[in-house]
């Protein structure tokens, strides 16, 4: 039995990176998956929250550090985090990523969002709507 058995999981950016992970990670856990590599306007966390509580529906958000996606784990990235370094790679600017996180990491795993994204799917989380929750290593909270 599947934590997300009966449940529909719609993801948008579904082709790759972290939509994709999600798109896997809850297909494991029993979701069906309307995905789609579209991304629109779905207004705020906080207002659909309200809009659509009465109906049972629940809406939270999740929020990132430095993920390793092909949006960063790409040849233009590389070369602007590590100027001067010919066909640089990710090792060559791990640092830099690192000293944005308070944990000493210098991104996280797509998986580490979908994991995030599964448990708010959930029944685990049947009354939690209206989060903004952070996956990021500390990212917002470091001084
Ligand atoms: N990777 C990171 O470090 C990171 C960190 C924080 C937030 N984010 C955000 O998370 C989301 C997913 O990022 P990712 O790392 O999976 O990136 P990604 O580039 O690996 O994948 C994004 C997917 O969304 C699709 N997409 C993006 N814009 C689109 C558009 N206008 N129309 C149709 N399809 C579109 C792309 O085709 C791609 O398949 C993005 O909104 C990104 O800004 C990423």
């Amino acid at each position: 039995m599947g934590r997300l058995d009966n449940k529909v999981a719609f993801i948008t950016g579904a082709a790759r990176g972290q939509g994709r992970a999600h798109a896997i990670r809850m297909a494991e856990e029993g979701a069906d998956i309307i995905g789609v590599d579209i991304c629109d306007q779905i207004g705020s966390v906080r207002s659909l929250a309200n809009e659509l509580a009465p109906h049972f529906i629940r809406v939270n958000s999740v929020h990132p550090s430095s993920t390793l996606t092909p949006m960063i784990d790409n040849a233009a990235i590389h070369a602007a985090f590590a100027p001067g370094v010919q066909n640089a790679k990710l090792e060559d600017f791990g640092e830099t990523f690192t000293a944005m996180n308070l944990l000493p990491i210098p991104w996280v795993q797509a998986v580490d969002i979908s994991n995030a994204v599964l448990w708010l799917a959930s029944d685990e989380a049947r009354y939690v709507t209206g989060v903004t929750l952070p996956v990021d290593a500390g990212f917002m909270v470091k001084v």
